[in-house]
């Protein structure tokens, strides 16, 4: 039997991209999901495609940006599942600016969603696992957590702030049996750069995505690291397009 099966797990910005792609993966492997993000349609239709392959969802409208949000989401999936074995942390945004645009609300929502949100998920699940002495949480880092390029110094701060905080969950946490996974793709085929708002650099960003792989990719690796034994962990994984060299 699969690791995977009758796996409670909540997936945080299900509503596209890589956490739509891994919850479709998990379900087909027989987990029951807790879908999480803001646009409700989104979630509605995902939650449908699930429930007609036979698997069990459900979804409840989250800000990650919220910790009261977050703790309402975690309190949801134990009412409705009676148990949390997966978080994901998967929502992000990248709007990708020089610094000298200054472009601050956009520096303050990447703080707030890339790593407020994968705080407030862990603080949100991490009770109910250490009583369990069994979880596993796995945050969405990047490449971009690996090195910094021009324009990304903000989203690479975020990516990078995400790798030590899943190395010190890791750390904490090995003792009560929890996992800690750091999933780090290079670029995915997703909506991730609509969010950025130069024009210019959008369509540069554009170009340099013609390589990108289908989220489906980084969904199987979440799956391989769920399914290891309870005493495996795999902390990392990078996830490039073979043509991606940065
Ligand atoms: N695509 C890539 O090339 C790539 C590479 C490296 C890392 N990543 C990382 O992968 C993760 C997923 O991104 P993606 O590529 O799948 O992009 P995406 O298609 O744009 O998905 C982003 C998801 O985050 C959710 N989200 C954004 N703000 C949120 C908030 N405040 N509260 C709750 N959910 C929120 C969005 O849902 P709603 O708008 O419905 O809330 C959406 O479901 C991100 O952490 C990203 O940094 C992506």
């Amino acid at each position: 039997m699969s690791h995977i099966q009758g796996k409670v797990v909540i997936i945080t910005g299900a509503s596209s991209g890589i956490g739509q792609a891994t919850a479709k993966e998990l379900a087909s492997k027989g987990a029951k999901l807790v879908l999480a993000a803001r646009r409700e349609d989104r979630l509605k239709n995902l939650q449908q495609e699930i429930k007609d392959i036979g698997a069990e969802a459900v979804y409840k409208v989250t800000d990650v940006t919220s910790n009261q949000q977050m703790e309402e989401l975690a309190a949801y999936a134990l009412k409705e599942f009676g148990k949390i074995d997966v978080m994901v942390n998967n929502a992000g945004l990248m709007p990708l600016s020089p610094l000298h645009e200054k472009k601050i609300n956009e520096w303050d929502t990447m703080i707030d969603v890339n790593i407020k949100g994968v705080l407030y998920g862990i603080a949100a699940v991490l009770p109910s696992m250490r009583e369990r002495k069994e979880g596993h949480i796995i945050n969405v880092s990047s490449v971009a957590g690996h090195t910094v390029m021009a324009a990304s110094a903000v989203y690479s701060g975020t990516k990078f702030a995400v790798r030590a905080i899943s190395e010190g969950l890791r750390m904490e946490e090995c003792s009560n049996n929890i996992r800690s996974t750091i999933i780090s793709p290079g670029l995915v085929a997703t909506e991730l750069p609509e969010t950025i708002s130069g024009t210019e650099l959008k369509s540069a960003i554009n170009d340099y995505y013609n390589i990108a792989i289908p989220a489906e990719n980084i969904a199987r690796a979440i799956a391989y690291a769920i399914e290891q034994p309870s005493d495996v962990g795999i902390n990392e994984m990078i996830i490039r397009p073979i043509l991606q060299e940065l």
